[in-house]
């Protein structure tokens, strides 16, 4: 019977990790799957998790389920840190989730469950495994087109006429903020113009919170995803701690839905509940404990801010220095745009011919769409980055 499958395609992210360990240069450089890195090159564990490990440790004396949800201090943390006091705590429902990725998972399954009619819109271009995800579930995906690769920016003329075409009770997924693979964001105006055309649409917005903290800091990343919480009156959001608190392979997610009241939010909570049970049941709970405990200790949190934004700024830093340096190199204004895109990503514009240049004759790995993992480079290898980008575009 295994016979009958077919051959996945690999994917082209996760593929990148191997193909760089498997390259023998020690000068290669890999600007690949979204993990931070620090000057050295190494993803640290945050000192914050670091020491909220050491307390699990010393004061955890049983691993018996927890709830469904996940453990319930986690779930009222992340609302917390994603929302703030946006909307009435009694509207809000959530799980725990193995990642971002399996938040994404489980909200794309519910809204199949509220709307098995829905079209699924997502910005073109975006996270491959979006669009994977949503058709696997076995949903149509359509997509809005977002980016002009030439200037950098998004094209905002086409976000909004493409979004004109959502039929009422279709999904839309927006990234919340860092978009990724681009790395070009809405500015709050323009998100207030998307909210309005989306509400008149009737649509069901999904907002993807991958790298909260990671852009102009967490409350201002958030904003965004606030805005479309107190604008309609159901949101889904599915979010990540991956990145902004380092626990990666501890897959530490949440998915977190709005509902229209509090009635509503219990039979919601029910549905989340029940997913999460068909799906694994209970979601794992190393990470999520860790990252519960720093944002329930005071101490802990202001040393999680602390080093995110030491994380943050080295990142903006490393923007500017890329655009100086393609500046000189290229002797052009091309990539200027790299200084003023935000997060861990940017989408260079390079062709996927000049992409393998840079990867067979450079030892520079990137997605062959030429997205680029800023916090893969450091001061020394920015210069390096700019000369190669400026001979494979000559
Ligand atoms: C990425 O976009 O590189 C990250 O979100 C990692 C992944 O799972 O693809």
């Amino acid at each position: 019977m295994l016979e009958a499958l077919k051959a996945q395609p690999q994917d082209k992210i996760l593929q990148l990790i191997q193909m760089f360990k498997d390259d023998p240069r020690t000068d290669k450089i890999d600007l690949g799957v979204g993990v931070y890195k620090d000057a050295t090159g190494l993803t640290p564990v945050m000192r914050a998790i670091k020491a909220a490990e050491k307390k699990i440790w010393e004061t955890q004396d049983t691993k018996t389920y927890t709830a469904l949800t996940g453990e319930p201090g986690y779930n009222m943390a992340m609302r917390k840190l994603i929302l703030g006091d946006a909307v009435a705590a009694d509207r809000l429902s959530s799980i725990a989730t193995p990642g971002g990725t399996g938040a994404v998972r489980l909200g794309v399954d519910l809204a199949k469950m509220f709307n098995p009619g829905a079209t699924v819109w997502v910005s073109r271009p975006t996270w491959g495994n979006h669009i994977s995800i949503i058709k696997f579930v076995g949903l149509p995906v359509a997509e809005y087109r977002y980016f002009n690769a030439e200037s950098g920016e998004v094209d905002f003329a086409a976000v909004k006429a493409d979004l004109g075409q959502v039929k009422p009770g279709d999904v839309v997924l927006l990234h919340g903020c860092c978009h990724n693979p681009t790395g070009a964001n809405l500015t709050l105006d323009q998100w207030q113009e998307v909210i309005a055309i989306l509400k008149d649409r009737q649509a069901f917005p999904m907002v993807d919170l991958a790298y909260q903290g990671f852009g102009d800091g967490l409350d201002q990343d958030a904003a965004p995803t606030r805005m479309i919480a107190q604008a309609f009156p159901e949101l889904l959001i599915a979010a990540s701690c991956s990145k902004n608190f380092g626990v990666y392979r501890d897959r530490a997610g949440v998915l977190v839905a709005v509902s229209a009241d509090a009635a509503q939010a219990e039979i919601t909570q029910g549905n989340l509940s029940f997913l999460n049970r068909q799906t694994y049941s209970f979601p794992p709970d190393h990470g999520i404990r860790a990252v519960m405990t720093v944002l329930d200790d005071p101490a802990l949190e202001a040393d999680w801010k602390e080093e995110l934004e030491v994380t943050r700024s080295g990142m903006l830093g490393l923007r500017a220095q890329l655009a100086e340096e393609l500046r000189r190199a290229t002797n052009t204004d091309r990539f200027d745009f790299v200084a003023r895109h935000r997060g861990m990503f940017s989408l260079l514009g390079l062709t996927e011919a000049q992409v393998m240049r840079l990867r067979e004759e450079f030892g520079i790995y990137m997605v062959s769409d030429s997205r680029i993992n800023i916090a893969g480079l450091n001061a020394a290898t920015v210069p390096v980055l700019a000369r190669a980008v400026a001979e494979v575009i000559r």
